[in-house]
């Protein structure tokens, strides 16, 4: 059976009768899976798994939606503090005027409108672990009081000369290119090294297609659950348009998919139907262009398939009769024979066919 059948064979058998093929970050009381057998995906969990149980900063980058936020979650659940905080904060949904104050926390009076006390995110997160999401985002100002708190745990509220000392675990996460945004004077480059020690790079989808059963079989079981349609299948034409997408919104992309598909689908099996209109019309471009070659090929391809067609229909038109076909289409007989040759196409079952009918 080839790689394509057997992944079929498992996708389209009745969910509960499957082995589940999960590949789960092996700390059993880990309540997140980051699914995936790529080798990629391996080596990243492996270089996650050793770097959660120590301290250093961590700098996860990757296209959106690729599990960045996920790979997080591990280093968290598998590290000492697993039972502390976990603060998440997304840089690019704080505008950069109130970035430090969500950060440091403020004290009453920091500024026009800051009638309390503010707790930061650092300070909620002391003892465990932030996530800083979208680290591009972050203001300059920002950057700088940051590295400040890397180097030494020193920090003050806004609003305050009082230094207060935390103890956080640091993990940063990126979508948009950090060398690139250093280079153009956009980020500290002091601070992108002392984030950059310990890089995990999560590859994009279209990199590992390999791995969409696996995900394709987590999300059928996880949001079947959730959605109450559970034991649904792919029938083999959408595993293959799944395997033909290209991904750009990554694993969210898929996952997004795939909860349409589970919420529409009627039946126990989920058909391209059921999948938003782009991935569908992507599958028909890339069948298309496989089938394209040069321009020379393609329109050799393209009249093949015409005169195939033509003589076909003529042929069954004329009841079969060489020279009535001929003169109808206005080819030559030898012409019109020639093509029957080279297509292999019988006239003689035609006319046996057009006499049945009589
Ligand atoms: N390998 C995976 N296994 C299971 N679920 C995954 C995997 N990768 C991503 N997901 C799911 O896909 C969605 C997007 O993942 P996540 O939020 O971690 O991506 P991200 O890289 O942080 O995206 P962004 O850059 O847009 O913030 C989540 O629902 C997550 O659970
Ligand atoms: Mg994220």
């Amino acid at each position: 059976m080839s790689v394509s059948a057997a992944l079929h064979a498992r996708l389209t058998a009745p969910i509960h009768d499957r082995p589940l093929r999960t590949r789960r970050s092996e700390d059993v009381h880990s309540a997140v899976s980051f699914i995936g057998a790529d080798p990629a995906v391996v080596e990243l969990l492996k270089m996650a798994r050793r770097v959660a149980d120590t301290s250093a900063t961590v700098l996860i980058t990757g296209e959106s939606g690729t599990g960045k936020e996920l790979v997080a979650q591990i280093i968290r659940e598998e590290s000492a503090s697993r039972a502390e905080p976990f603060v998440a904060v997304n840089c690019g949904a704080i505008p950069e005027s109130l970035q430090e104050s969500e950060f440091f926390g403020h004290v009453r009076g920091a500024f026009t409108g800051a009638v309390e006390r503010k707790v930061g995110k650092l300070e909620r997160a002391d003892g465990g672990t932030i996530f800083l999401d979208e680290i591009s985002e972050m203001s300059k100002s920002l950057q700088a009081a940051l590295l400040r708190t890397l180097q030494s745990g020193e920090y003050s509220p806004v609003g305050s000369s009082e230094t207060r000392f935390c103890n956080v675990r640091v993990i940063a996460a990126a979508n948009r290119d950090l060398v690139e945004m250093v280079e153009a004077g956009e980020f500290r480059r002091d601070l992108y090294y002392r984030l950059n020690i310990i890089r995990l790079d999560v590859p994009a989808l279209r990199e590992r297609k390999s791995d969409i059963p696996l995900l394709c079989d987590h999300f059928l079981q996880t949001l079947g659950a959730k959605y109450g349609n559970p034991g649904l299948s792919l029938s083999r034409r959408t595993l293959d348009t799944l395997l033909a997408y290209d991904y750009p919104g990554n694993v969210r992309e898929l996952e997004n998919a795939l909860r349409r598909a589970v919420i529409l689908c009627g039946d126990r099996v989920i058909e391209p139907e059921h999948l938003p209109a782009d991935m569908t019309s992507d599958e028909a471009r890339n069948e298309l262009i496989e089938e394209l070659g040069d321009f020379q090929a393609a329109k050799a391809n393209a009249v093949e398939k015409f005169e195939r067609a033509y003589i076909t229909a003529v042929l069954q038109r004329c009841g079969g009769i060489i020279s009535r076909a001929a003169s109808y289409s206005g080819l030559s007989e030898r012409n019109f024979h020639e093509k029957l040759k080279r297509y292999e196409i019988n006239a003689r079952s035609f006319r046996a066919a057009a006499a049945a009918r009589k």
